[in-house]
């Protein structure tokens, strides 16, 4: 889809105001792309809206929480009243919930696989039917480096993004002969409101001995600074809008992805960069908790 202009997109998760989904509907609406946005977050999406409508494209906003088919039932009727066929989908909403196996409740993984994968699968029946039925648009699912890489944590957001990359290849295939294009995002690391607002879960012993309070500033503070040389997302949404006119597959802002697929070509390198990674990341924990005094090796086990 080369030119964007006068066309119609549908986007979720678009109300962060330090998130992808915004900068993205900026960009596009840049394009001159009219924008339906969504979110769980009215306010922050008047915030967006307002940013919108000064680039003089229609734009609308509606409430849709992606983990619930009916929010997509409603939003599609609506979005077809308000702006007519879908040109470009996006799925972008996403969230993360960290925490060792031990830890993870099941209702954190049914919260993440939920929000970040069944979306999709509701974004499919929803929208695709009809983009089939009329021969073409285009859909772009955000999923993320943690989609092509095996990092050892947070483990539900990382099987939700395998499935999606897994998902969007199959789609890629399936999709093309009805003339719909398909795009895999994959964010590095991205200043964004992601990192901060993520839950973390703990073992129950180490809360009580230091509270809450304590914990969430600990790792707040560690990702925090994860963050503070991380690229913005206008900066990566320009890369990503470009790739979605050129209709890409994979739409990176970091070329060490290429490099991470070449080297699952070669498996034992693979599996030596698997633990390496895995090691690193415990490392990281255990050096987060030292630094604020804490022994987490009486509270947690590391290999
Ligand atoms: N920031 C990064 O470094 C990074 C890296 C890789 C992938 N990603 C992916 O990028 C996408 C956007 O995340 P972001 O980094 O901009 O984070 P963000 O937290 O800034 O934005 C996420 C948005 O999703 C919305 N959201 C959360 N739950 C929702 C629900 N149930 N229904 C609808 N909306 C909901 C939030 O309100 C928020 O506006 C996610 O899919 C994320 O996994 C981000």
């Amino acid at each position: 889809m080369k030119d964007l202009k006068g066309k119609n997109c549908f986007i979720t998760g678009a109300a962060s105001s330090k998130g992808i989904g915004r900068s993205l509907a900026i960009e596009l609406a840049r394009e001159g792309m009219n924008m339906y946005i969504t979110d769980i977050d009215m306010e922050g999406l008047e915030n967006v809206k307002k940013e919108i409508e000064e680039l003089g494209v229609k734009v609308f906003t509606a409430k849709c929480d992606v983990s619930k088919f009916e929010d997509w039932k409603k939003c599609e009727e609506d979005f077809r009243s308000s702006l007519g066929d879908i040109d470009l989908l996006i799925n972008n909403a996403g969230i993360a919930i960290g925490g060792s196996i031990l830890e993870l409740e099941l209702e954190d993984w049914e919260k993440v696989l939920g929000i970040n994968l069944w979306s999709i699968i509701y974004s499919l029946k929803t929208f695709v039917p009809k983009m089939m039925a009329k021969g073409s648009g285009h859909l772009v699912n955000v999923a993320s480096g943690a989609g092509i890489l095996g990092s050892s944590e947070p483990l539900p957001y990382v099987t939700s993004k395998f499935a999606i990359v897994g998902m969007s290849e199959a789609l890629f295939g399936n999709l093309h002969g009805f003339g719909i294009n398909v795009s895999i995002i994959l964010p590095w690391v991205i200043a964004t409101n992601i990192w901060t607002s993520s839950e973390v879960r703990v073992p129950q012993k180490l809360m009580e001995d230091f509270g809450a309070q304590k914990i969430e500033e600990i790792t707040q503070k560690a990702r925090e600074g994860f963050i503070e040389n991380a690229v913005s997302p206008d900066e990566v949404a320009k890369i990503y809008v470009k790739e979605i006119k050129e209709n890409k597959l994979y739409i990176c802002d970091n070329k060490d992805y290429f490099n991470i697929l070449e080297l699952k070509g070669k498996p034992d390198q693979y599996e030596r960069a698997l633990k390496f990674m895995h090691a690193q990341s415990a490392k990281n924990t255990r050096d987060m908790y030292h630094k604020a005094g804490i022994k987490i090796e009486d509270y947690r086990k590391f290999f």
